[in-house]
């Protein structure tokens, strides 16, 4: 199976990035911020949904949305079972436009999934799917991997390249149990990009 191949990772069940609990940083970050204002987060790439509903029983207005079909309905079982009011929809963050422009993009396992060639059209789909003056908040794995899915980035690959967004923040936050701690950080695009 080609390992982009989503839909067949579901239903073959080869998923290692399932860890059954939404990311340790995100929840780190949600829990060491519980004065944000409660706005709309767009959660791309969302998987079987632990941190739309994270962010949902933290008062968001939380909309994921996946690639794979089979990830949409687990998500959507998830929200279903958990109690949560939440919204998963089927789409291509890449290259869709966005329903509504979100104050927040967050992002666990997303940018190391696609090929590294797509990484600037992930950054304008960023900023497509952000609201202006909106935060991007990402968990990034500083992984030296170059045959993934996951493919690996830097510090430097990470903050040096055009990204039209502005460092507002950057921490080690609490990790899944993988070898490298990640780097967990707050963007806002520039006022320029409107
Ligand atoms: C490594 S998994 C991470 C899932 C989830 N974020 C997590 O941390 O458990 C990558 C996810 O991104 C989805 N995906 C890949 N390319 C995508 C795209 N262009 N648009 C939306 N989702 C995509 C895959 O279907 C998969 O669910």
């Amino acid at each position: 199976m080609v390992p982009t191949d989503w839909e067949g990772r579901y239903q073959s069940g080869e998923m290692p990035w399932e860890k059954g609990e939404p990311s340790p940083g995100l929840v780190d970050f949600l829990t060491s911020h519980p004065n944000l204002t409660k706005g709309t987060v767009c959660i791309p790439g969302c998987g079987t949904g632990h941190d739309v509903c994270a962010w949902a029983k933290a008062g968001f207005a939380a909309s994921g949305y996946d690639i794979a079909p089979s990830a949409v309905k687990l998500a959507r079982e998830r929200i279903e079972n958990s109690g949560c009011s939440a919204q998963v929809s089927l789409g291509n963050f890449l290259t869709d436009n966005p329903p509504e422009r979100f104050d927040w993009v967050f992002e666990h396992t997303l940018y190391c999934a696609i090929d590294p060639d797509q990484r600037d059209t992930y950054l304008q789909a960023v900023l497509r799917w952000l609201k202006p003056g909106g935060d991007y908040l990402a968990v990034n794995y500083l992984i030296p991997d170059t045959d993934g899915p996951p493919f690996g980035t830097t510090r430097d690959e990470l903050w040096n390249r055009p990204m039209h967004l502005t460092l507002v923040t950057q921490r080690l936050v609490a990790s899944l149990p993988l070898n490298t701690p990640p780097v967990g950080a707050i963007c806002r695009p520039q006022e320029s990009t409107g």
